[in-house]
């Protein structure tokens, strides 16, 4: 039986073609590849695909909700939808710690304005003010501030001091930030990962205009570099085999030696030859299309064919516990009086119910994603995909 690969993409230009070619050139005839086409989503329709490699979803929720069904219909879709509409990068921060991957300080910060339709009726559980005295404490200054969940550099800010904080909080309205650790990085890498098997470590100099970003060197040599290779190959093959993603990219600031990820909630990352360059670009192209015929090959009908993380399969099947690699301390076990005094002037924190106009990109530009569309291409991707929380506690009775 001949296997079929699907690719669902936005307005990227390169990859998915040369994808396409690839699976359909490594394939021999036994798996064929093509975009996927959709003229109409019925609920429970097996639309025929094996693997479908999904690299738009995140802009678009229709596609997101066609992709689930073809998921319990039996299709391995690359990323597997349901863990994508869950996970966020608070969440991936706190997994990391739970695994022993070294994570930046972070503490996640409620929103400014408060979700449509909620009250200040709606935050009576949320202290007001905050304990900010401890969480500046904690996290010093300078400091990141960025969407929980987002991507494309979009709305990062590096904040100087609380009231630089609070100013530019004041700009991000509705979206829930995150308030991290600056890591003063001596090194820089963005690592390619699929299948939670093929690892490609690139050296990344974030600084750098856009397009030449990919245009550096490590800045170590000899055993120090092998050795910060390993761990950045295992830290890597980790954190994705926790989290189930089967392509995804990494990032990692490397700070007196050590790796600290930064960003490894990419599930659609960046595979633009004229961004990534061309070795990183041939190498992603034939170890995506390598491992959808993979994929393929093993799919079996009538099952989930789709990846799971360990944290989703030891929750379904638990095994024996393990003892935490790093012990997680309650805020109640925290002794204040180490802490530097840093100055905090009360400000408001309570989501307030003005608002404003969404926050845009501060610090640096936003990537460009890629040129014009082609063929199936989504134009019509609409802008903010993230729609805003309704957060409303339950009442006590
Ligand atoms: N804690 C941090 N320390 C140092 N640099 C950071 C930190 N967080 C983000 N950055 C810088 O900001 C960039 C964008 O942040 P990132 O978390 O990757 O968001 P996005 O998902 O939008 O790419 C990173 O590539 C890095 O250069
Ligand atoms: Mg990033």
């Amino acid at each position: 039986m001949i296997k079929k690969v699907g690719i669902l993409f936005g307005m990227e230009d390169t990859f998915p073609w040369a994808f396409i070619d690839k699976v359909n050139e490594l394939g021999n005839g036994k798996v064929i590849a093509e975009p996927v086409l959709i003229d109409k989503v019925q609920q429970g329709i097996d639309y025929g695909y094996h693997v479908i490699i999904d690299r738009i979803s995140q802009e678009v929720p229709f596609y997101r909700a066609y992709l689930k069904n073809a998921a319990l219909m039996g299709t391995a879709v690359i990323n597997n939808p349901f863990w994508w509409s869950a996970d966020e990068k608070f969440f991936n921060n706190c997994l990391s710690m739970q695994i022993g991957v070294p994570v930046p300080k972070t503490i996640l910060l409620p929103s400014k304005e408060r979700p449509d339709d909620t009250t200040h009726k709606s935050f009576r559980n949320l202290k007001d003010p905050l304990d900010w005295e401890y969480i500046f404490n904690y996290i010093g200054f300078p400091a990141y501030m960025k969407p929980h969940s987002g991507g494309g550099w979009k709305s990062v800010y590096k904040v100087e001091s609380p009231e630089d904080l609070f100013e530019k909080h004041g700009e991000t309205g509705q979206l829930v930030m995150m308030l991290q650790e600056e890591i003063v990085f001596d090194d820089y890498y963005r690592v390619y990962c699929l299948g939670q098997k093929y690892v490609h470590i690139m050296p990344y100099e974030p600084r750098n205009e856009f397009h030449l970003r990919y245009v550096t060197e490590p800045k170590t040599t000899g055993a120090e570099h092998q050795k910060l290779m390993k761990t950045i190959h295992d830290y890597t093959i980790k954190l994705n085999k926790a989290l189930g993603y089967d392509f995804n990219t990494v990032e990692f600031a490397v700070r007196n030696g050590i790796p600290y990820a930064i960003d490894f909630c990419n599930p659609a990352p960046d595979a633009d030859i004229h961004s990534v360059g061309e070795g990183n670009f041939n190498w992603i192209v034939e170890h995506a299309a390598k491992f959808a015929i993979e994929k393929a090959n093993a799919h079996s009908e009538k099952q989930n064919n789709s990846s799971w993380g360990t944290f989703v399969k030891e929750a379904a099947a638990p095994s024996k516990p393990k003892a935490p690699k790093i012990s997680l301390k309650s805020a109640a076990e925290i002794d204040k009086s180490k802490a530097k005094k840093v100055p905090v002037k009360a400000a408001a924190v309570k989501p307030a119910a003005k608002k404003k106009p969404a926050a845009k990109a501060k610090t640096k530009p936003a990537p460009k994603k890629a040129a014009t569309a082609r063929k199936t291409t989504a134009k019509a991707a609409p802008k903010k995909a993230a729609p805003a929380p309704k957060a409303s506690p339950k009442k006590k009775k």
